[in-house]
């Protein structure tokens, strides 16, 4: 088996590649280039196999590159489309170009990448894809206009993907994972403001703490695998209650 993941480099990625990694060879796909190759290491001291790829998943000729450099070692079975970034910013300071990176790295970053694996999944008739949305897609966040913008996109793209290739065999779902202790968390805050934003978040979350990598790792781990075969066009919230819909 073989298994794209972008965003493999950290977090919810890497966690995913260090689970998937016992049933298949991974594609460790990262735009810091050290942190998949650090991931690489990780998962052949655990005696898995694994390649590393430096793609920014924004580059469609790069993205294409190296899903055809992917398929000549082996097809690739399953994609986990999870590469993306955090920004907040209120709606009247935030930026054209700020709004365009959110859009763009998780709508049109994950359409690259669902296309050029879709166009060698489609002729063999099998394929499991999970994309990585997020809970904030179904609930709106002050704060977060361009994010939950970006992953109501990644969620509505999932549906029609999974519409159109329903007949062709391939699978298509996506996750809503609610807070979950990885590096986006921290990105752009202070130590404050981030023991700040973890209070706000064991307090929306029923069960009163943030979820671990490993813990949406193997939601994905399942949604990928054998054990999901009539699950298709849905999203998953591995969040601890904090979104109940
Ligand atoms: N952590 C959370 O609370 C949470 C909640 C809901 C959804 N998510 C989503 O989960 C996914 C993974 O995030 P994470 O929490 O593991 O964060 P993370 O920052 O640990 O990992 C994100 C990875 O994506 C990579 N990346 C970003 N932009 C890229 C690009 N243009 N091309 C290639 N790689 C790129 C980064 O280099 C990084 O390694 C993201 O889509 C994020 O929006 C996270």
């Amino acid at each position: 088996m073989n298994t794209l993941i972008t965003g493999a480099g950290s977090g919810i990625g890497r966690a995913t590649a260090l689970r998937l990694a016992k049933r298949s060879h991974i594609c460790v796909a990262d735009k810091n280039g050290a942190n998949a190759a650090a991931v690489v290491k990780e998962i052949e001291a655990a005696s898995g196999k694994a390649t590393a790829y430096e793609v920014n998943v924004l580059d469609g000729d790069a993205v294409r590159a190296m899903v055809a450099q992917a398929e000549a070692v082996a097809p690739i079975d399953a994609l986990f489309n999870n590469a993306g970034i955090s920004v907040r910013s209120e709606i009247k300071d935030i930026t054209g170009e700020e709004w365009d990176l959110m859009l763009d790295t998780h709508a049109r970053g994950m359409f690259f990448v669902a296309q050029a694996v879709l166009r060698n999944m489609v002729p063999r008739k099998s394929g499991a894809i999970v994309q990585t949305s997020s809970d904030f897609a179904v609930m709106g966040v002050p704060g977060m206009a361009a994010y939950c913008a970006a992953k109501c996109a990644v969620y509505s793209m999932t549906k029609a993907l999974a519409q159109e290739f329903g007949d062709d065999k391939i699978r298509v779902n996506a996750i809503g994972p609610g807070p979950i202790d990885t590096p986006i968390l921290r990105g752009g805050r202070t130590e404050e403001q981030y023991r700040t934003s973890v209070a706000a978040n064991e307090a929306r979350t029923p069960m009163g703490r943030l979820g671990k990598p490993e813990e949406v790792a193997a939601v994905v781990d399942f949604l990928l695998s054998e054990k999901s075969t009539y699950i298709n066009g849905q999203l998953f919230h591995p969040n601890g209650g904090a979104v109940m819909w």
